[in-house]
């Protein structure tokens, strides 16, 4: 399968996608030219027990084993202070300007690894190998790096674009049902707001996908990832065009903070996100009824949704709040057909009210 450019101002590069490329790591990393210091990895305890073995194994070779640096697995863990233990670690081992990072985990690890490499010694290079779905075709295309505060997600960051993101859709076959789940759900946030061919795709091949096929595997994170790459090589730093991914997400974010971040996974919050844009685009007349019946049914295929219990009040205080914001108007991304979104910013509290608790209904209804 080809690799995928990604063109932006902080730089050029590929996101390769293949299943087995872990065998030949070694070799991807060297073809960046970067490798010409040390080498240090980030990962969990928990992904380095499943894969370290095959992960050091395309190194065996090579002159030197790379460095494995520990970050403790989950969101909480994704503060500076992680940041700092690990740079501190990386000077005990003599990690200077040359050195290169290689993040190996899901979103957490990627964000928080791209981050220290943002700023390290003022910042060094860095190669992505996503290890969830979600990082697969999401977190680890675009050079947004960063951690969260204790009063809110991803407010520290930097945008720092990686040397190659390398992407073995085998590492998949050992990802809890319910995180892959959660990842297809921005797989199809992306054929709605950018592809309808691969939205038909989807619908055609959901069964294939949650069963773990890896060759449907590779073909969606390889589409996805074009999507991504597009939009993001448009626009890298959030001006216009980038703002479309955030489909779904203004009211989804809202609903991860209702739930202070426990009871839903970010996928499954957003499919709810996505349940409320669809009533309120199909409400004002913007997308037609047979559309916005497909765009659902699909999410809910992905299996049950959590149920979750707030109001559709506290839902829309909560949607006032949302960092992407622009001065005093809301910025919505409203479907318009399956495969095109747009950016709107004449949304009503009316408009949204109305389709938060329509969505709030089919939680009641439908969420296990
Ligand atoms: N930078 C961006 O553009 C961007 C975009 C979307 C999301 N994000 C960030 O991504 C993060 C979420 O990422 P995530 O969903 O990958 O979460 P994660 O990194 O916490 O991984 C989810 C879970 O899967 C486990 N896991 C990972 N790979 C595995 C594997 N191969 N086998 C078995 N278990 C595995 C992890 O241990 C963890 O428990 C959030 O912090 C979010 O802010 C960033
Ligand atoms: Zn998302």
């Amino acid at each position: 399968m080809a690799s995928i450019p990604v063109k932006t101002a902080g730089g050029n590069y590929s996101v390769r996608v293949q299943p087995g490329l872990l065998q030949n790591l070694s070799a991807h990393v060297r073809k960046t030219g970067l490798a010409k210091g040390k080498i240090f990895v980030v990962t969990t305890p928990e992904i380095w027990k499943l894969w370290g073995k095959k992960f050091l194994a395309s190194f065996a070779k090579d002159t030197a084993a790379p460095e494995i640096l520990f970050l403790p697995s989950g969101e909480r863990h994704k503060r500076l202070a992680s940041v700092e233990k690990l740079a501190d670690a990386m000077v005990e081992r003599s990690a200077r300007r040359d050195s290169l990072l290689i993040a190996f985990g899901g979103g957490v690890a990627g964000d928080l690894t791209g981050f220290l490499a943002a700023i390290y010694m003022r910042g060094i290079s860095y190669v992505q190998v996503p290890t969830t779905y979600l990082a697969q075709i999401d977190s680890s295309v675009g050079g947004k790096t960063g951690v969260n505060l204790r009063t809110g997600k991803n407010l520290i960051g930097s945008f720092h674009q990686p040397a190659v993101v390398l992407t073995d859709p085998k590492l998949l076959q050992t990802l809890p049902p319910r995180e892959l789940r959660a990842g297809l759900v921005e797989s199809i946030k992306a054929g709605v707001l950018g592809d309808g061919a691969y939205f038909n795709w989807l619908e055609k091949n959901c069964g294939t996908l949650l069963r773990g096929d890896l060759n449907a595997l590779a073909q969606a994170i390889h589409v996805s990832v074009r999507i991504k790459a597009r939009i993001v090589s448009a626009d890298e730093r959030e001006s216009g065009q980038r703002m479309l991914l955030n489909l779904g997400h203004t009211i989804g974010h809202a609903i991860e903070a209702a739930t202070q971040y426990r009871k839903l996974l970010h996928g499954e919050a957003i499919a709810w996100g996505m349940i409320a844009a669809v009533r309120l685009a199909e409400a004002r007349g913007a997308l037609q009824s047979a559309e916005a019946r497909r765009i659902e049914h699909l999410l809910l295929r992905l299996g049950p949704l959590p149920k979750f219990s707030t109001t559709a009040q506290r839902l829309l205080q909560l949607t006032d709040a949302d960092k992407k914001n622009r001065s005093r108007t809301r910025n919505f991304i409203l479907p318009v057909k399956i495969g095109k979104a747009i950016v709107v910013t004449d949304v009503t509290t009316k408009e949204m009210l109305v389709a938060i608790r329509s969505m709030m209904q089919t939680v009641q209804e439908m969420g296990a």
